[in-house]
């Protein structure tokens, strides 16, 4: 059961019958962040209070008079200004731990209102080799696939790869001109990778040049005019005011150095094509490669046979490559629909919003103006090009036909906030004609950015974003050393060669992945691999460190499991170590619920590293194979039994491996 929204039910109940239409104030009903102030806290009675002109402890004594908290806490005790303070009793506590022994889902029912998700997760550009950006997205989508059904609701999941684009005729282009036809033949992925990595650079070359340096040198001039006029204000008698100009003086001085630094980069850039002999020559024969890449992507999508015939020939190659990864990753989709499967229905979308009212045309192309936002959503080019946005506008009309979803969410990147906003804008405008688009509810779940050291995008030495493959090959090895130095020091080594590889594959992969899970979603982090591998702190290491080394009790006790589950055990709480772990069990389906409720994975990483924090207590504090009676070791086993099988679940939840050993 869920403690927690039990409670909330029963205040529920008390606030409507202490005032009519109050109920919503249970929510305030929380897990409390300190022991002293009993398992749960309630500070409804304070805005209760206000509310009816009371003294908010006076209404705390009300509301608890009204409460039926059952068997399940001792009298709540009122503190400080009116918070109530609720202390499950601890015979409560046994009988439910003594029913998880046998449950399963350990504690977590099923919702009674199960919904549909769809959720758009991974969707990578094809053609491109997947980068550390693309991490965050498949590892916190899959969690929440995972999660969502678990609590007993239906998930589709649709990976919307990018298979139409740009990249393609930046492919189409390279095949077209610098093909090498024999590495080709020999192995299709490196030879598009290595398309695909020359032809965007020679574009980024010309675009760099004839518009990026000129455009940034333009706002350098700009900025370096402002810093003048700011440092003059700076001349002034009034200390107050002189302080404050100072300070916008140095505020627009960093912005100044930002821009000289940015500019530098962009100059490095072109150097690199500058100094290298070939690549000069290339990007020199091939002046126009911009146009020229957007005319092959434009003729690919017209149904140009050639072009058309390349596409059918590498995108298998592409997806084989991709489906390699997910297998490492252990991800799988419902669908992979991309982009291309809704080409056809682009014109059907257009005609749709033009019904709707929606298109406007500005120079010539048809644009969706929102409220609110100055540049508006274009959904065909003047060249008659669709874009990413009427795709997406398809892609939510197929999903609500075919498959109904209450709630979709994209698991997408923060840098796409805006096109989603005014994605869900213009899906909420175009409902008023199309009825089944109604009330879907449409949620960008979006995440931040993976850093390197430097606080920048995380880069490989030479300055290109870091494959995925490369990314989790070092892992791997990373964990291979640490496993084995690890078993070599002890004195009799437990595993074999065989076993360390597949145990550093588990704990390697497994803390990439917990590391994107344990940070907020929202914030940037900073890849290390070192933090992430770490033995001790919130890491998969250490999660699969405490598991090991719950199970190790039982060999080293010598206990039959399923004997331990099916005996009558009776289960006890002896020392407060004890029944803080018991407590933290009960708790379980509670991280979950917080997961679905905010899609973020990271409440179930903190209840698991919590979980395992308070085994560690109470493991130093109880002894388990040393227990004073039979009957004591044995609860307490159990009690271990329960910690292993949650952090396992909670793993599994999150798309990581448990090792026995390690
Ligand atoms: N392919 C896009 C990218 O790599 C992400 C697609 C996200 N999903 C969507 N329905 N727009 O940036």
């Amino acid at each position: 059961m869920n403690l927690l929204a039990e409670l909330r039910q029963r205040f529920a109940v008390a606030l409507e019958s202490l005032e009519p239409g109050t109920a919503e104030l249970a929510d305030m009903v929380l897990p409390s962040q300190d022991g002293k102030f009993g398992d749960y806290q309630a500070n409804c009675a304070m805005p209760l209070g206000k509310q009816l002109k009371q003294p908010p402890r006076e209404v705390a004594q009300q509301l608890i008079d009204k409460l039926d908290l059952g068997e399940i806490c001792e009298a709540p005790e009122i503190a400080g200004p009116g918070f109530i303070n609720l202390t499950v009793r601890d015979a409560w506590l046994i009988g439910q731990l003594q029913s998880l022994v046998r449950d399963e889902q350990l504690g977590i029912t099923p919702v009674t209102e199960p919904k549909t998700y769809v959720v758009d997760y991974s969707s990578p550009n094809v053609a491109k080799p997947m980068h550390v950006g693309h991490i965050r997205s498949t590892v916190i989508g899959a969690a929440l696939c995972r999660v969502l059904k678990q609590l007993g609701h239906k998930v589709i999941s649709d990976n919307h790869i990018g298979d139409w684009g740009t990249q393609f005729g930046m492919i189409i282009y390279g095949y077209k001109h610098f093909v090498d036809e024999d590495a080709l033949a020999q192995a299709i992925v490196p030879e598009l990778s290595r398309l695909y990595k020359l032809v965007s650079q020679l574009v980024d070359y010309h675009a760099t040049r004839s518009k990026k340096i000129p455009e940034l040198e333009q706002q350098i001039e700009d900025v370096a005019a402002q810093v003048e006029e700011k440092r003059a204000a700076t001349n002034v008698d009034d200390d107050k005011l002189r302080k404050k100009a100072e300070k916008k003086l140095r505020q627009t001085e960093g912005q100044l150095a930002g821009l000289r630094g940015d500019l530098k980069d962009l100059q490095h850039k072109l150097a690199t094509v500058d100094e290298d002999p070939t690549l000069s020559r290339l990007a020199t024969e091939h002046p126009d490669i911009g146009a020229a890449v957007l005319a092959e992507t434009a003729a690919l999508h017209a149904g140009d046979p050639t072009n058309k015939a390349l596409w059918e020939r590498f995108l298998p190659a592409c997806l084989e490559e991709l489906n390699e990864t997910y297998d490492r990753l252990r991800v799988t989709f419902d669908y992979t629909l991309g982009e291309s499967f809704y080409h056809d229905q682009l014109p059907g979308v257009i005609e749709s919003l033009e019904g709707a009212g929606l298109i406007t045309e500005s120079d010539g192309a048809k644009c969706i103006f929102l409220e609110g936002h100055e540049a508006p959503l274009i959904a065909q080019k003047q060249d008659g090009a669709f874009l990413y946005a009427t795709t997406d506008l398809a892609t939510v009309q197929y999903r609500v036909e075919n498959w109904h979803p209450d709630v979709t969410l994209y698991v997408v990147d923060k840098r796409q906030s805006l096109h989603f906003e005014q994605l869900f804008e213009t899906v909420r405008l175009w409902s008023h004609q199309s009825p089944q688009l109604r009330g879907v509810d449409l949620v960008h779940v979006s995440f931040g950015t993976v850093l390197g050291a430097d606080g920048k995008p995380y880069k490989t030495r030479s300055g290109s974003a870091v494959g995925l493959t490369g990314l989790l090959d070092e892992a791997v090895e990373r964990a291979l050393r640490i496993v084995s130095e690890n078993d070599d020091s002890r004195e009799q080594p437990l595993l074999t060669d065989k076993d360390r590889q597949q145990v550093a594959k588990h704990i390697g992969i497994g803390a990439i992945k917990y590391a994107d899970l344990a940070h907020n979603r929202t914030s940037d982090y900073v890849f290390s691999y070192d933090k992430m591998l770490a033995m001790s702190g919130n890491t998969a290491t250490y999660m699969q460190y405490s598991y090991a080394r719950v199970r190790s009790i039982f060999t080293k006790g010598d206990v039959d499991l399923s004997l331990l589950r099916s005996s009558e055990t009776a289960l006890s709480i002896e020392l407060p170590h004890e029944r803080a772990l018991a407590l933290a069990l009960l708790q379980f389906s509670e991280a979950l619920t917080r997961v679905a409720s905010d899609y973020r994975p990271n409440h179930l990483t903190a209840y698991l590293f919590e979980l395992a924090s308070r085994y560690s207590s109470f493991f130093e504090n109880c002894p388990v194979l040393k227990a004073d009676s039979e009957a004591l070791k044995q609860s307490r086993l159990l009690l271990c039994d329960l910690t292993a099988r949650v952090i396992a679940r909670g793993l599994e939840l999150l798309g990581i491996e448990t090792v026995e050993r390690m």
